[in-house]
């Protein structure tokens, strides 16, 4: 009879096992360590590029990127339908084309989801809006050179080239809503700055700052001033930026919400962090008249403004309760009627009826002097009074806002009437540097 010792034939099986794990192993090690054709390439890159922009190659080595193997060439290779991007002069340095412009559309291959909502959002669409709604620009009352170093130093440009080459006036631009040849719309480096692409970064408030500032618009002024951008100033150093297990934690990593809290970070199980910017809002505070954002003809959200109110205030439950949110909403929306009742729409009768009596020019916005106390009363004091209640700074909300608000008011009211009265109006024939024909 066979005999089968159960000790010896463990052995045979084990002896077997281990001879199949080193193969399978080293055959492991010879795929991970052949290199991608992406990784070949880039290596030369890299050799080139370390020594001329050290800045560049730095940024890039200490990115997470460069963590996870995402390596030059990946983000400025052509794509096979887009050969116009060639960057022709480079090819004297390497034979495989180069693109110079990197396009969320790149971004897209690996962070598909972020790319489609920040395409939807109003940073992405923004130069189609200026131009529907902005008589600086529709009627050229600025030039070409303070578009390029102002207006669309944020907004963007359309970025052209010519051989590959980015023209100049179009590129360098990291603004939000830049027009890439490819078609896509926007620039992820206007939070993520290129080439250390950081989540830190756009996490604090300095990132959205850089746009979100002066007469017009002080989100960072009055961010500054509120108590959550005090607590953020006093302390923000110490709190963890970027957790290791990949939540980013009220009261555990932070404990004063920053920009992204409020309008972008996830927000529990039922608040998902989001690229477009429009979600969470429930009033369109920069138009003249205050109304809710899908309400907002040139580019109408497609949100309900309850529940992009109700979104919002999940984000303040995680550190207050339901009566301090409420109240302090309450607040901004008697603070938003208050602006839209007692200044703007009488301020706008007034102007409609001078402008129907031929007492302002309806042709361009900008020669009578009435027009610039208009712009400012609601594009000014009035922006600020309203944004200053919305994010907590009373400093905005009152000398900044309603008191200026109140002055410029009066001044207008003043001047319309004596306009009324006399019938003399002080309009201007010429305006300095204004647009010509591309000049
Ligand atoms: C042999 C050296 C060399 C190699 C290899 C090389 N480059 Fe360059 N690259 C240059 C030089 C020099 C410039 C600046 C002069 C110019 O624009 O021609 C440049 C310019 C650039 C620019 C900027 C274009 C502009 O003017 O704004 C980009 C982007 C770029 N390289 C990316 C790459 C990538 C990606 C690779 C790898 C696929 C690469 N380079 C490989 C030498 C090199
Ligand atoms: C994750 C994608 C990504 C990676 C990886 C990447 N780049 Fe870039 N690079 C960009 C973006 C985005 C820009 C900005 C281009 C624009 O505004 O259109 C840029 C710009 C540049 C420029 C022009 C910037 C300037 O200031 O003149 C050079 C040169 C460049 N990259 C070289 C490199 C080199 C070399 C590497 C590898 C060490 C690299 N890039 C890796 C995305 C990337
Ligand atoms: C080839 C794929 C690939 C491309 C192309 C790519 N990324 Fe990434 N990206 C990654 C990977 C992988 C990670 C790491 C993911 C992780 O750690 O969870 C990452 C992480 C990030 C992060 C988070 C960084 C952090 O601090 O944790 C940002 C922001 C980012 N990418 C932005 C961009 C932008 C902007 C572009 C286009 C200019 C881009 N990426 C292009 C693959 C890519
Ligand atoms: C410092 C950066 C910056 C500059 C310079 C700038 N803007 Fe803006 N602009 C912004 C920001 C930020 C907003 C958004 C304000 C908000 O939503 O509260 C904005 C809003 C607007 C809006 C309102 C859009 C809407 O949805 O109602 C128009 C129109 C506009 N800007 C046109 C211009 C024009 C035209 C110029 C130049 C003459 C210009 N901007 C210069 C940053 C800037
Ligand atoms: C208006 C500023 C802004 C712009 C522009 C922007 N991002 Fe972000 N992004 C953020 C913020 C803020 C976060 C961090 C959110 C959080 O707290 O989790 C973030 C996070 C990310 C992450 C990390 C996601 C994760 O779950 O780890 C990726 C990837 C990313 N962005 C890619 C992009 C790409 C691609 C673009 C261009 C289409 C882009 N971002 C444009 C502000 C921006
Ligand atoms: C490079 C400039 C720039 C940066 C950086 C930037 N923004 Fe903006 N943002 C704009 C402009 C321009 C608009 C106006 C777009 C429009 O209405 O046409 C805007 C609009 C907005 C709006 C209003 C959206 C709406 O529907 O009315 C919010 C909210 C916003 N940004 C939040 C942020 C936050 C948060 C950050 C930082 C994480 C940030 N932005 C970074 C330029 C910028
Ligand atoms: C405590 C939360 C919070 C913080 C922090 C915060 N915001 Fe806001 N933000 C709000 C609220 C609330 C509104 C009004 C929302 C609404 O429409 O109901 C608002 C409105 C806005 C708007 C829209 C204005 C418009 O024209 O309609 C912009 C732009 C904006 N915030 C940018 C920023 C920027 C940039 C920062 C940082 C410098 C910031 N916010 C910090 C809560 C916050
Ligand atoms: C990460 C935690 C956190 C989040 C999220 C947060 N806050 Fe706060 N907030 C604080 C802290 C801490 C204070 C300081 C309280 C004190 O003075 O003791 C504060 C103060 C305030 C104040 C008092 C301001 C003053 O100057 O008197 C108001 C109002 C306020 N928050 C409203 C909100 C609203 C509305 C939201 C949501 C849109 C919100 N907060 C989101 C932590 C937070």
């Amino acid at each position: 009879m066979f005999y089968k010792n159960p000790k010896t034939s463990s052995k045979v099986l084990i002896l077997v096992f281990l001879i199949f794990l080193c193969v399978v192993s080293g055959l492991w090690k010879v795929v991970s360590t052949r290199k991608t054709h992406e990784a070949i390439i880039s290596e030369q890159c890299i050799q080139c590029h370390q020594k001329l922009n050290p800045g560049i190659y730095h940024d890039w080595k200490n990115s997470t990127h460069a963590n996870a193997g995402v390596q030059c060439y990946q983000c400025h290779q052509v794509p096979e339908n887009h050969l116009q991007l060639a960057f022709k002069e480079h090819n004297k340095h390497i034979q495989q084309p180069i693109s110079a412009v990197v396009s969320p559309k790149k971004c897209a291959n690996c962070h598909p989801k972020e790319c489609a909502e920040y395409s939807k959002s109003k940073h992405a669409n923004t130069i189609e809006i200026i131009w529907k709604i902005d008589t600086w620009l529709q009627q050229g009352m600025n030039n070409e050179i303070e578009r390029v170093t102002g207006c669309f130093t944020c907004h963007g440009t359309v970025v052209e080239l010519k051989d590959g080459k980015p023209v100049q006036g179009t590129w360098p631009n990291v603004g939000v809503g830049r027009k890439n040849p490819d078609g896509s719309l926007g620039s992820c480096t206007s939070c993520h700055t290129r080439h250390i692409f950081s989540i830190k970064e756009a996490r604090k408030p300095e990132a959205c700052g850089q746009c979100h500032l002066g007469p017009d618009h002080p989100q960072l002024e009055i961010y500054n001033e509120s108590k959550h951008g005090t607590i953020y100033h006093t302390e923000g150093n110490s709190w963890n930026w970027k957790p290791e297990d990949g939540n980013w934690m009220a009261g555990r990593d932070f404990r004063a919400p920053t920009c992204a809290v409020c309008h972008i970070s996830s927000v529990g199980l039922f608040v998902l962090k989001t690229h477009d910017v429009t979600e969470r809002l429930s009033w369109e505070i920069q138009a003249p008249l205050t109304i809710h954002p899908n309400e907002f003809t040139p580019f109408p959200a497609q949100t309900d403004w309850k529940h992009e109110r109700s979104k919002m205030g999940m984000v303040c439950l995680q550190c207050h309760s339901e009566t301090w949110k409420n109240n302090h909403f309450s607040n901004l929306d008697a603070a938003i009627q208050n602006y839209n009742e007692t200044y703007y729409q009488p301020a706008k009768t007034v102007m409609d009826q001078l402008y129907d009596k031929g007492l302002l020019s309806k042709e361009i916005y900008f020669d009578d002097t009435l027009e610039w106390e208009f712009y400012e009363l609601w594009h000014h004091e009035g922006r600020r009074a309203r944004m200053g209640t919305a994010m907590m700074a009373p400093d905005y909300a009152w000398w900044h806002g309603f008191y200026e608000l109140k002055k410029r008011f009066i001044q207008l009211m003043t001047q319309a009437d004596s306009l009324q009265r006399n019938g003399k109006n002080n309009s201007f024939s010429t305006i300095p540097g204004k647009y010509k024909n591309g000049n």
